[in-house]
């Protein structure tokens, strides 16, 4: 069990005032803290179940900082475990994805078949006398793997709920965006950039639909996107328990045939899908009105309505590793998956309009969080606050109506000092901001 900490992490976050302390950005013990109490204890996406399909199929991923290993074993179970062999701890996997009989240590050779077990140890008679139990010594694996509609998430803490409870009706929309487009699978090559900012920042742009107009001015200039014609003023908001959020704007009939007969230099994603029986028994009408991106906490970006993932992983306090997993219907004709794959790589990604807007003004928002004299003042997080109220929708999750606003943002800081106060489980269960009333 871990300590209550020295540092009170709730002193960072006023909700009240809508702020948050800059130094939560750029504080190397803050951060490492954070590989601690969250990535250590939270649900973290490993990869879609497509990308293992048969034994032996693996996908390297993190958790924090330690690389993982997701693989499935021979029985058809997935396995995660730490990709550190147990002699001296190199990896025994260097590869980013592909298929093995087992998992050979290129150090001096013991090997790891697809439970973690190890199985091999050279000179194993000779040099260690049999006396090494090879039983104590396989992979660390993770405590448990659980796959919500084919999306696979591991945690290393035993006391983590059942992922399908930790998601909530949120996070549970919020994937289902993503398996609402058919029979989805992950297209071969995730794309991998490193953008010199504070993982949060990241996330927290996700919902921010405030930036749109001015960072992203050109892509509706170049005439590459078409000028969307989405209402500021009709947005919708569902916050969710331990972190997990969905913030965006109302989308209806009339705007998705719309968007459906636009010509751009690239198709859009046809929006029509949402127009079906299925997608409002999976999504409630909740969810089929929102066109906003949900984010499952803490750093699973389910973008694009739902056909590209984007995982924001931590390396360091001022750098973050930025991964895009695009998915698609595997029964998709051939021109259009080439056509969706090119619009995908020309929207985010290392080459998209979008995103060198937006790690531009991320890396310079994470530079102004460490230097001495603009880390004294706060960020603010304040726009309609004390002005969002939640309201149960029968059937579908609680949200709130509103105009473009930050209550998304502001709800994520508010749980990761949740998540930075509790010192385990049981305390965060008892002891984290509620989506209820007024925000
Ligand atoms: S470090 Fe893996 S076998 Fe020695
Ligand atoms: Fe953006």
């Amino acid at each position: 069990m871990r300590e209550d900490p020295a540092i009170d992490y709730r002193s960072f976050v006023d909700a009240r005032a809508g702020t948050v302390d800059r130094r939560i950005f750029s504080d190397q013990a803050i951060h490492d803290e954070e590989m601690e109490r969250i990535f250590a204890r939270c649900w973290n996406f490993m990869c879609h179940e497509s990308q293992i399909p048969r034994a032996g199929d693996f996908f390297l991923n993190f958790i924090g900082q330690d690389s993982v290993i997701a693989t499935r074993d021979r029985k058809g179970g997935l396995q995660v475990f730490l990709n550190s062999c147990r002699h001296r701890g190199n990896a025994v996997c260097r590869a980013d994805s592909g298929r093995v009989k087992s998992f050979l240590c290129t150090y001096h050779g013991w090997t790891y078949d697809l439970e973690g077990k190890l199985v091999g140890v050279p000179g194993h008679k000779s040099f260690y006398h049999e006396d090494l139990e090879r039983d104590k010594w396989g992979l660390v694996r993770a405590a448990k793997v659980e796959s919500y509609k084919g999306f696979v998430f591991a945690t290393m803490d035993p006391e983590t709920p059942p992922l399908e409870e930790y998601l909530g009706p949120v996070g549970r929309m919020g994937l289902s965006m993503a398996a609402a487009h058919g029979d989805v699978m992950v297209v071969d090559g995730v794309q991998k950039n490193v953008i010199g900012c504070n993982w949060k920042l990241a996330v927290d742009n996700l919902f921010d639909w405030y930036h749109v107009q001015i960072s992203h001015a050109s892509a509706p200039l170049s005439g590459y996107l078409p000028k969307l014609p989405y209402k500021d003023e009709d947005h919708i908001v569902a916050l969710g328990e331990y972190g997990h959020a969905i913030s965006g704007p109302r989308t209806t009939p009339e705007i998705r045939a719309a968007l459906a007969g636009a010509s751009t230099a690239v198709p859009l994603v046809d929006e029509r899908w949402r127009d079906t029986p299925e997608a409002m028994a999976a999504l409630g009408p909740v969810g089929v009105a929102s066109r906003g991106h949900p984010n499952i906490f803490p750093n699973l970006w389910i973008a694009s309505s739902g056909v590209q993932l984007c995982l924001r992983i931590p390396r360091g306090p001022l750098s973050t590793e930025i991964w895009w997993f695009t998915m698609l219907d595997k029964n998709m004709p051939e021109d259009r998956r080439r056509a969706s794959v090119e619009r995908m790589n020309h929207t985010f990604g290392p080459a998209g309009i979008l995103e060198q807007d937006d790690g531009e003004n991320w890396s310079q928002s994470t530079l102004a969080t460490r230097s001495a004299l603009a880390r004294r003042h706060p960020l603010n997080f304040a726009m309609n606050l004390g002005r969002g109220e939640i309201v149960e929708r029968q059937p579908g999750v609680a949200s709130i109506d509103t105009h473009i606003n930050e209550h998304a943002q502001l709800w994520t800081y508010r749980a990761w000092a949740d998540w930075m106060t509790a010192k385990d489980w049981p305390a965060l269960k008892c002891d984290h901001a509620m989506p209820t009333g007024v925000v």
